[in-house]
């Protein structure tokens, strides 16, 4: 399991927009992390930074006290895997094939799937529910159900951090939890982008608030989530209460009549 540190990061367009600035955050070992903030406000931004697609302009990225640029693409890929908001275009490809793609950095240029790799990626599909769908055209599947391959294709890539881009996204709620009920399973290092708060705050240990760029808010949900904060950020009035069975915040936007 791995450790992630963003220090004094800053990132900007090669138009010179400065789209993060100021940008201190870590995920500790096997620690639940989750950024939230309003659309647009840089969240998939910062993740590209900690996934090592986006090349800092100051600042450093490092897993387990290496600095992520001075390490190899492959290197990455070995301890890092990614869920991305959108899905890729993977025409003609069956399930199976697109998770046993998460295989791929830890192989040579003409390894083939051994038998360990077809274990695992059984094991994976099982796991998730997948295993009637593993031969199907990934491209004929629902949102939620490419969430999930998605999801264990980056399982089998057996990361040390997992990076996750709304990963809830496309999901009715009985998978929402079940996913995330899944990933907290695992206790992997985990940093997610989360829409849903009430989410956020049933699931993850410490949050990170973004807006505009900058980092303005951290630490336990409960710190984290006042009706105060949701109406500075996300411009909208909440109450916020308690989980009638769970610890944890609750929180409920108040609509106009
Ligand atoms: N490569 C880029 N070049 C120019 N602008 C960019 C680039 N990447 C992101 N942006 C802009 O930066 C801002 C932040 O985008 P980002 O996708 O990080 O936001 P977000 O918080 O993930 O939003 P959402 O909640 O909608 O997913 C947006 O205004 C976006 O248009
Ligand atoms: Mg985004």
């Amino acid at each position: 399991m791995s450790t992630l540190h963003l220090d004094h990061l800053a990132w900007a367009t090669d138009t010179h927009r400065w789209l993060l600035r100021d940008i201190d955050l870590h995920v500790a070992q096997g620690e639940f992390v989750g950024l939230i903030g309003p659309n647009g406000s840089g969240k998939t931004s910062l993740l590209r930074c900690a996934y090592r697609f986006s090349q800092p302009a100051s600042g450093q990225v490092r897993l387990d006290d290496h600095d992520l640029w001075r390490q190899s693409p492959r290197w990455s890929a070995q301890r890092i895997a990614v869920v991305l908001q959108e899905f890729p275009q993977e025409f003609g490809l069956s399930v199976r094939d697109v998770v046993a793609m998460g295989r791929t950095p830890h192989k040579g240029l003409f390894d083939g799937d051994t038998l360990e790799d077809a274990e695992l990626i059984a094991q994976v599909l099982r796991r998730l529910g997948l295993d009637s769908l593993a031969e199907h055209a990934f491209a004929t599947l629902s949102g939620g159900e490419k969430q999930r391959v998605l999801l264990a294709r980056a399982l089998v890539q057996q990361p040390g951090l997992l990076i996750l881009d709304e990963p809830t996204n496309h999901l009715d709620p009985r998978y929402q939890l079940e996913l995330l009920q899944h990933l907290r399973g695992l206790g992997l290092s985990t940093l997610a982008s989360f829409h849903d708060l009430n989410l956020a705050a049933a699931f993850c240990d410490r949050l990170y608030v973004l807006a505009d760029g900058r980092l303005v808010a951290s630490g336990t949900p409960d710190e984290v989530l006042s009706a105060e904060l949701l109406q500075r950020v996300f411009g909208v009035q909440a109450l916020v209460d308690r989980h009638p069975l769970h610890a944890y915040p609750r929180i409920t936007w108040i609509t106009q009549a």
